[in-house]
């Protein structure tokens, strides 16, 4: 996981968009680390948008956010399971997924309904 927490005070009720970072912190390839009082989160650019899911891989709690994607996938970092960016679940085993978020663009900085 990144040393990066974000400072954002998490949702206090469900539905509520949160901040996350910027789009620009995003790196090509890979996932951004963001850190929320309850939740640990990847974010990834998808498409001409981003996508939000838990960072912590299911296998053994790699960090999704320090894999590389491609093909809408990102593969941990630890073991390699891919999880689809864009819903979260595993290609090879969709029984496996991690929860992904609705997110948005605003003002390019991402937000998350978490
Ligand atoms: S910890 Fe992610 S594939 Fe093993």
């Amino acid at each position: 996981m990144s040393d990066q927490t974000n400072s954002t005070t998490e949702a206090a009720k469900t539905g509520e968009w949160v901040d996350l970072c910027a789009v620009a912190d995003i790196p090509a390839n890979g996932g951004k680390f963001v850190q929320l009082t309850k939740h640990y989160l990847a974010v990834f650019k998808l498409g001409d948008g981003v996508s939000v899911i838990d960072d912590t891989c299911p296998h053994a709690g790699g960090s999704l956010a320090s894999g590389f994607v491609s093909d809408g996938c990102v593969h941990c970092p630890w073991h390699g399971w891919p999880f689809k960016i864009e819903d979260g679940v595993c290609p090879d085993n969709p029984g496996i997924k991690v929860k992904a978020y609705p997110a948005r663009v605003v003002e390019n900085r991402v937000q998350a309904q978490v």
